[in-house]
């Protein structure tokens, strides 16, 4: 249960894990106290004398005070020389804001966002202080949640211009967090296309840290999170915060380390590029950002953001509904097939075990490459000469599913839409467009472009009776111009662009509450919790590659759940890499998110046919377990040359676990995984070999696994109490 109390000038949120406190301060400062394990109450004077400052009966911000004071939504230019949370240009030019304690309410719940996915239920409490700033009559509303069934506090801040001039919000992060100390190793997500979300753990160094993105997505090249870990930790003990952004845009993530020798964390959108114009009157929501704590190491830190995601912000109508064992077609025939090619990939498709054919890109317009067409959302009759209709119908006839491909925020210069309207691509009059993969992006933050990418996604949806689509997005912003902003509101277009994004998936999303919507952008450059609110999955990567995908689902899964990972075993010679892995290496690799395939099994072995078949009998047969169950990194590729990872379903009956090994080397020992998640005292048998073992000792010792030879070997075992 949670519970939010206000004892002598402290806010305590707690539940029966976690506290987050605040202290309002004489003069009306709101500091932050605490944020982690279960605290009762604080000394304040305590903490105040740790900071350098005077009691807080005497506390005042003259002679640079704020400096030394953890604060929960600190400015700059009132003497704390640190980055700060928000940045407000005032009518006069200056920017300095002194955000003062007015009040504060309890609720139970949590109020929705407008206009912004967040998180959801009404197991949790809120608290929203109201601080003002004399000078430019800004008032921010700050909304702090936290939850009974989660080690989670969520916060955004709503700034409405009370004033009577027009501000300028040029930086309006989500979360602060002030720590006392920096003695943490900063771990983050980076890496490219097919490269995406690796994992880079390096120590706080003094100064400013962390990784951004300006692509206008929350990009390929990093994620919306950060985690401050103390150097000790492992995968299993030791303290962790993480921080999660629920936004699919530009944002920063930073931990930065200051003279005194703490530390503040900050995440939000990105405040370069960033300019919002507040009229009098007016409001802007910041996104929702999310802060987990966990004793129990990285993993203890990712089932709570699992926990989290799963329960309060994916959508609840496909969390514990089993989804489709998917074939798409993208790798098995790019732009080259017919109606009658994609039947009979369907056809065998079918017969090897999958439930839903996808048609991905190359169906409407006249696109045979990737050169032309998007926004012509009709099909091309060469390819699908009686339409949408017929194709779905002879689709489902088969006994399979229908589902289809669109890129609904783009448009190519080659298209009838771009002829009709160039003014809807986002664009700087007057200089030479970039192009990205050949195409234009439609400015999202004009109604008029949603309701067009609306109207054309429904009458596609209808049309096929597809009850799976993929979202696509493939290029960063360039250009970035709105031919419906005024010059003082150009700065806003980016997050405008997103908000428009997220209208357009709510609108979508509610119309058609069957359909499962996948996201995607390149593979995973928009792999967010933001998406995460409208589309369960997403596409985790473009690279298929059994290697590649260890490293890449080992670093999604650190700040999102196996079941948001769109996985699927393609041909080899891998598309990507070339490289030619074992069946049973792909599999492996994929059974670690939502399972699907991405070749022509018309081209396949007898044998690898006859292996579709167990595999997909396996995973519909384990799908619980996989995608619901408690999730566990047990052997890191970034650390070595084994992958290992496990899920434990919630009465710890079953788990499955799964090892890879990237290089064969001889005359070396088989891994001997330590497992985790069991319950020590049941007695569990593997299934695949038939031994048993008490939970205890697969904890303590580990399970020997006796991989084959050759590279990429792999193991899945299955395991029952
Ligand atoms: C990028 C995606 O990541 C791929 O899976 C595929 O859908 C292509 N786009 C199609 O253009």
């Amino acid at each position: 249960m949670s519970e939010i109390t206000f004892v002598n000038n402290l806010y305590i949120l707690r539940n029966d894990h976690i506290s987050y406190i605040l202290a309002v301060l004489p003069g009306g400062f709101l500091a932050h106290v605490h944020a982690g394990a279960r605290l009762d109450s604080v000394n304040m004077d305590n903490l105040l004398r740790h900071a350098g400052l005077p009691a807080a009966a005497d506390f005042t911000p003259k002679e640079g005070g704020l400096e030394w004071l953890p604060q929960a939504y600190p400015s700059f230019g009132l003497g704390d020389l640190r980055e700060g949370a928000l940045t407000v240009i005032a009518g006069d030019g200056t920017r300095a804001v002194d955000l003062r304690f007015v009040d504060a309410q309890v609720e139970d719940g949590k109020p929705a966002l407008p206009g912004l996915p967040a998180t959801f239920g009404d197991a949790c409490k809120t608290l929203t202080v109201r601080l003002r700033d004399a000078h430019t009559g800004l008032e921010a509303m700050l909304y702090f949640t936290i939850f009974d069934d989660c080690d989670a506090v969520t916060r955004s801040a709503r700034l409405v211009n009370a004033g009577d001039a027009p501000l300028t919000v040029t930086r309006a992060m989500s979360f602060c967090l002030d720590l006392p100390d920096h003695g943490y190793d900063l771990v983050t997500l980076s890496g490219g296309w097919a490269r995406e979300r690796a994992v880079v753990r390096r120590p706080l160094v003094p100064g400013e840290q962390g990784v951004s993105t300006r692509s206008g997505a929350s990009s390929l090249q990093t994620s919306p999170f950060l985690a401050l870990a103390r150097p000790e930790v492992t995968e299993h003990a030791g303290e962790v915060y993480g921080l999660s952004l629920l936004y699919s845009g530009n944002f920063a993530a930073t931990a930065s380390v200051y003279q005194h020798g703490g530390t503040r964390a900050l995440i939000g959108i990105n405040d370069r590029d960033f300019a919002w114009r507040l009229e009098p009157g007016e409001a802007f929501q910041t996104p929702e950002a999310a802060l987990v704590w966990s004793s129990e190491g990285l993993n203890g830190m990712s089932r709570a953001f699992h926990r989290l995601w799963n329960k309060h912000l994916l959508p609840q109508r496909w969390v514990n509904e089993r989804r489709p064992i998917l074939l798409n077609s993208w790798e098995a025939a790019y732009f080259d097939f017919d109606e009658e090619k994609l039947v009979s990939i369907a056809a065998a498709a079918k017969e090897a075990g999958a439930e839903l054919f996808v048609m991905d890109d190359g169906w409407f317009g006249h696109r045979d490459d990737d050169f032309s067409s998007l926004g012509d959302w009709v099909p091309d009759p060469k390819k699908l000469p009686a339409g949408l209709g017929r194709l779905g119908e002879r689709v489902r006839a088969l006994g399979l599913q229908f589902g289809i491909w669109m890129e609904p925020e783009m448009v190519s210069p080659d298209s009838d839409l771009y002829r009709a309207h160039p003014e809807w691509a986002m664009q700087i009059p007057g200089r030479e467009a970039v192009l990205g993969r050949h195409q234009l992006i439609l400015d999202m933050s004009r109604a008029d472009v949603q309701d067009f990418v609306i109207e054309s996604v429904s009458r596609t949806l209808r049309d096929s009776g597809a009850t799976y689509l993929k979202w696509d997005m493939n290029r960063n912003f360039s250009n970035i111009g709105s031919t419906a902003l005024p010059p003082e509101r150009q700065g806003e277009l980016p997050h405008r662009y997103i908000l428009g994004l997220y209208r357009t998936l709510d609108v979508l999303t509610k119309a058609f509450p069957d359909v499962l919507f996948e996201g995607c952008a390149s593979g995973g450059g928009r792999f967010d919790a933001g998406m995460l609110y409208y589309t369960p999955q997403i596409w985790c990567s473009d690279d298929t590659d059994a290697l590649c995908r260890c490293e890449i689902q080992y670093g999604t899964t650190l700040a999102f759940p196996p079941s948001t990972m769109g996985s699927h075993v393609s041909a080899v010679p891998n598309h990507q890499t070339a490289r030619v892995t074992p069946m049973q290496a792909r599999f492996a690799a994929a059974l670690g998110g939502q399972f699907g395939y991405e070749l022509d099994p018309r081209k396949l072995t007898d044998d690898d046919r006859a292996a579709m078949s167990a595999q997909t009998d396996y995973v519909r047969r384990t799908f619980e377990t996989r995608m619901n169950g408690d999730f566990y990194r047990l052997l890191s590729p970034f650390e070595g040359n084994d992958t290992a990872w496990m899920t434990v379903n919630a009465d710890r009956t079953e788990a499955v676990v799964t090892v890879i090994r990237s290089r064969s080397l001889p005359n070396t020992f088989p891994p001997l995984v330590r497992l985790a998640g069991l319950d020590p005292d049941a007695a569990y048998t593997v299934e695949e070999t038939g031994e048993r073992f008490t939970g205890r000792e697969l904890m303590a010792l580990g399970l020997c696994c006796p991989l084959p030879a050759g590279d990429a070997a792999s193991l899945v075992y299955t395991l029952k109490a």
